[in-house]
């Protein structure tokens, strides 16, 4: 059988009827990937699994809440959505929308958003607002904007993408035949890791898993307003697609972490690009510098000495799953400044096998 989409898949589990109209481009079913050299990294008796969200239709997993998001716009006779965005939410909501025919118009922090993310909404013709303003400002407008005129918010403030979103953690259950012990996500707006406990939760109620996992979110140091429990005016690192300082799903994160027994905490920008350069260059996978946080949490727990203290399971190793969000050719600007830059040579066997190390 084909992959049908997540709707179709776990129809059951979501706010669809007969009547609402599937708008689809076949999200979900993204790979979980073993990794040994984290696996390796994290010490003995661990699986490290790596969720690659960067594989769905626009490259994050944004498309989850968004296929359900703009089913749920079109059922209701909307003709236009709107969304503020560090970029990922734009690309999915103007390509889904694209596809049901809808309008869609996308806030975005001026200067601040990577440059695939940026092509994307503009090939699929959103009308790109370039706001001088950070992500939260861009928000607060979009949520006045949607009071004032006729278009739908497809912001995660919009509970059909907390629901779709959800079913990522359906997912990674369904593969693993349970829950794993220990779930890391990145963390910028908290939707996502609200949605995935929220799908947790579901299949724990469901008795479909016997044990919930432990939720740990990573923010970016310079904008992790969750680790310091107040907004964070100027948030600022790397990796733009997190950089929000007041995040609006704020209490879901909270709830999660604490139900879980988990908890967010902080990630520098060096520990981001250190990460985002190892899951190149040791696993073959490129996921964008946001996504890099919750393995660089993985690196920074492991040196700590976390996971030795984290009870272990009886007769299997202790199961990690890292969300990896979105995929790196969303920045490309970032991969190619993070690394030397080739120098330009002449056309010369002897000058080209000089430069690569070949004798
Ligand atoms: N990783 C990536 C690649 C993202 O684009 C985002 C959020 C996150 C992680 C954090 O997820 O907000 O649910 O906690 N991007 C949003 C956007 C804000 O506008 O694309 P979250």
């Amino acid at each position: 059988m084909t992959w049908p989409g997540i709707i179709e898949r776990y129809r059951a589990h979501l706010p669809v009827t007969r009547k609402t109209p599937v708008v689809t481009l076949l999200e979900g079913n993204t790979p979980l990937l073993h990794s040994p050299a984290l696996s390796e990294r994290a010490g003995r008796g661990i699986a490290v699994y790596l969720k690659c969200e960067g594989l769905n239709p626009t490259g994050s997993f944004k498309d989850r809440g968004m296929t359900l998001a703009i089913s749920k716009a079109v059922e209701a006779g909307s003709v236009a959505v709107l969304c503020a965005s560090t970029g990922n939410t734009s690309a999915s909501a103007s390509a889904y929308a694209a596809r049901a025919g809808l309008r869609s118009i996308v806030l975005i922090p001026s200067g601040a958003i990577a440059l695939g993310k940026l092509s994307q909404a503009l090939i699929h013709n959103a009308s790109v607002a370039a706001v001088d303003a950070n992500f939260d400002a861009c928000l607060a407008i979009a949520r006045s904007m949607a009071q004032q005129h006729r278009v739908t918010l497809v912001n995660s403030v919009n509970p059909h993408r907390i629901e779709g979103q959800k079913t990522c953690a359906f997912e990674i259950c369904d593969v693993l035949g349970r829950a794993p012990d220990l779930h890391l996500t990145p963390v910028g707006n908290a939707g996502n890791i609200t949605a995935q406990w929220k799908g947790y939760t579901e299949y724990f109620r469901l008795r479909k898993i016997s044990r919930l996992p432990v939720m740990l979110g990573f923010q970016a140091q310079g904008a992790a307003p969750l680790v310091l429990g107040r907004i964070i005016k100027q948030p600022h690192t790397v990796a733009t697609a997190i950089r929000i300082g007041n995040p609006a799903s704020w209490q879901g994160a909270v709830t999660a972490a604490a139900q879980s027994h988990g908890g967010i905490r902080a990630v520098t920008d060096r520990e981001i690009l250190h990460a985002y350069r190892l899951l190149a260059r040791e696993d073959g996978v490129f996921a964008e510098p946001a996504s890099a946080a919750s393995v660089a949490g993985l690196l920074k727990l492991a040196g700590q000495g976390f996971f030795k203290r984290v009870k272990r399971p009886a007769g299997r190793p202790l199961t990690i799953v890292c969300i990896l969000t979105g995929h790196g050719l969303k920045d490309p600007e970032r991969a190619v400044k993070s690394v030397r830059a080739p120098a330009l040579l002449a056309p010369s066997i002897s000058a080209i096998c000089k430069a690569v190390g070949l004798r």
